[in-house]
């Protein structure tokens, strides 16, 4: 790729809370293998239910423990030479029966579970956790659907469609776009709300306008608030854009539907079906035109550079501002002497 003068290399990794996995991704006895950060992880979950994340290769030997590693009890067990680790990575058992070598302790990472997804703390410096991901109450909701694309980006290049109002009329072809308070900076959570208008809503081609109040939690975990009020609805959706290797992102995005009551406010017609049909039929559409939606940008994100210092225009939106913001993410550039 040609690489402009003003264009500038993102530090791959910035610091923050990444989504692994979805929490039903993960089953008591699992070991997923995942990338994630330039590392190799394995993800798995023990008989009691408790998820944690490892480095994937066995501080004994270096076997990989994603491929044929066994989870026992609270422990994970290495394939070669079947030495155990507990919660905490200390090895409590070798193949043999000999006493653990002190040395063998396996690398944890810190993980969570939140809203019913599995997310990891990354920080270049290897701090603790400087903030917490909010939990969402989910009575009311449909489950959240979610699907992943692997795509050539970065965290702030695919968060940065937050705030750039521009590209919502031309790449999106939303019309009306209003910004309707200004970014709401605090730490790191920033939040912007809009309201916009599309063809093609819920029902068929017709026009819909929707108010959108967006949340972002750092770099890799974006809930957005979406209310629809010509038909009573309200959706959720979750972008997490999670770095595997430098250039690359795994980009997750999920969704959920309010519980509709009354499905004859959307349409007489659905009116006449059980009501647990229409929840489905309507975040099934829904979920369908989201992911419509998100995928118009990629080109772009897998194509474009970055450029540090951009010739910003009216309209563009709070660019500048967002830039700002997204640096407290970059510890790795900050030279403390
Ligand atoms: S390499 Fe894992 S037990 Fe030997
Ligand atoms: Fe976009």
């Amino acid at each position: 790729m040609l690489k402009l003068p003003f264009s500038k290399k993102l530090f791959p990794f910035p610091d923050g809370w990444y989504v692994l996995l979805k929490s039903e991704e993960l089953k008591n006895g699992e070991i997923v293998s995942r990338k994630f950060a330039g590392k190799d992880l394995v993800i798995y979950r023990t008989a009691s239910g408790l998820a944690l994340a490892a480095d994937a290769y066995c501080p004994h030997m270096g076997a990989h423990l994603g491929f044929g590693g066994m989870i026992e009890g609270e422990t994970i067990k290495c394939p070669f030479h079947y030495f155990c680790f507990d919660t905490n990575g200390n090895c409590t058992k070798t193949g043999y029966d000999s006493k653990p070598p002190a040395k063998a302790v396996l690398k944890m990472h810190t993980i969570r579970e939140v809203n019913d997804f599995i997310i990891i703390w990354h920080h270049s410096k290897n701090e603790i956790p400087l903030w917490e991901v909010p939990l969402t109450d989910n009575k009311n909701w449909t489950e959240v659907l979610t699907t992943d694309y692997e795509l050539n980006s970065h965290p702030q290049e695919t968060t940065e469609n937050s705030v750039d109002i521009g590209h919502f009329a031309i790449v999106h072809k939303y019309f009306d776009v209003k910004e309707l308070h200004d970014l709401n900076i605090n730490g790191p959570y920033l939040n912007a709300k809009y309201a916009f208008s599309r063809k093609g809503g819920i029902l068929g081609n017709e026009t819909i306008s929707a108010n959108i109040n967006i949340h972002v939690h750092g770099l890799g975990y974006s809930f957005v608030e979406v209310d629809i009020p010509q038909y009573k609805i309200q959706t959720r959706q979750y972008v997490f854009p999670t770095p595997t290797e430098e250039g690359k992102i795994i980009l997750k995005i999920g969704m959920s539907v309010k519980r509709i009551e009354k499905p004859s406010q959307v349409n007489p017609f659905l009116g006449l079906l059980p009501k647990n049909l229409v929840n489905k039929i309507i975040l099934n559409k829904a979920f369908k035109g989201y992911c419509h939606d998100v995928s118009q940008d990629f080109d772009v994100w897998q194509n474009k550079v970055y450029i540090d210092n951009p010739a910003l225009a009216l309209g563009d939106g709070p660019i500048g501002k967002y830039r700002q913001w997204c640096r407290q993410f970059y510890s790795s550039e900050i030279n403390e002497n």
